[in-house]
């Protein structure tokens, strides 16, 4: 199964939960919306699976960012850091939600990182993930611009495209 470009998060999401990850897909990345935003590797989905959650980095080394495996089976990830003053948020399973530490804001993960409880003013940026045939999962492209971010990010409001399939 091939999916474009264009595949919502949800699409993807979707097709891993109706069993096509155990078959393994393919994806096809296109050109560049923004070059700003890398394709960096998160890990497995049979590590997610295992473990519930991986840490990574995205989109530099500098970002803290956590891919989850959701009850319903959907995989998601997300900028760990706090829209409303930059703190990193705590993922918990309970509730399947990040939770900031600072000021209490809470995201929803399986809303897209909704603002569930402020003072947060939007949502958590959301990880574009992508999988290859062999499941091996890929963060490219973010919702919206990480807290402190450079200027240069904050430009796009919109899911980031790719630098490429690489
Ligand atoms: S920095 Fe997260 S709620 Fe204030």
């Amino acid at each position: 199964m091939n999916i474009s470009r264009g595949a919502s998060i949800a699409t993807i999401a979707t097709a891993i939960a109706g069993g096509i990850a155990a078959d393994a897909f393919s994806l096809e990345i296109g050109e560049a919306a923004s070059p700003a935003m890398p394709r960096r590797r998160i890990g497995t989905l049979e590590e997610l699976k295992k473990r519930g959650a991986i840490d990574f980095t995205y989109p530099d080394k500098s970002s803290p960012a956590r891919a989850v495996l959701l009850r319903n089976g959907e995989v998601v990830a997300f900028s760990l850091i706090c829209t409303h003053m930059g703190c990193e948020v705590a993922y918990s399973r309970e509730t399947e939600s990040f939770d900031c530490p600072c000021h209490g804001s809470v995201f929803d993960a399986a809303r897209s990182g909704a603002v569930e409880r402020g003072p947060a003013p939007r949502a958590l940026p959301e990880i574009q993930v992508t999988s290859t045939k062999d499941d091996v999962l890929y963060a490219v492209g973010l919702s919206a611009p990480i807290f402190g971010a450079s200027e240069s990010l904050r430009e796009n409001q919109t899911i980031y495209g790719t630098e490429g399939d690489r």
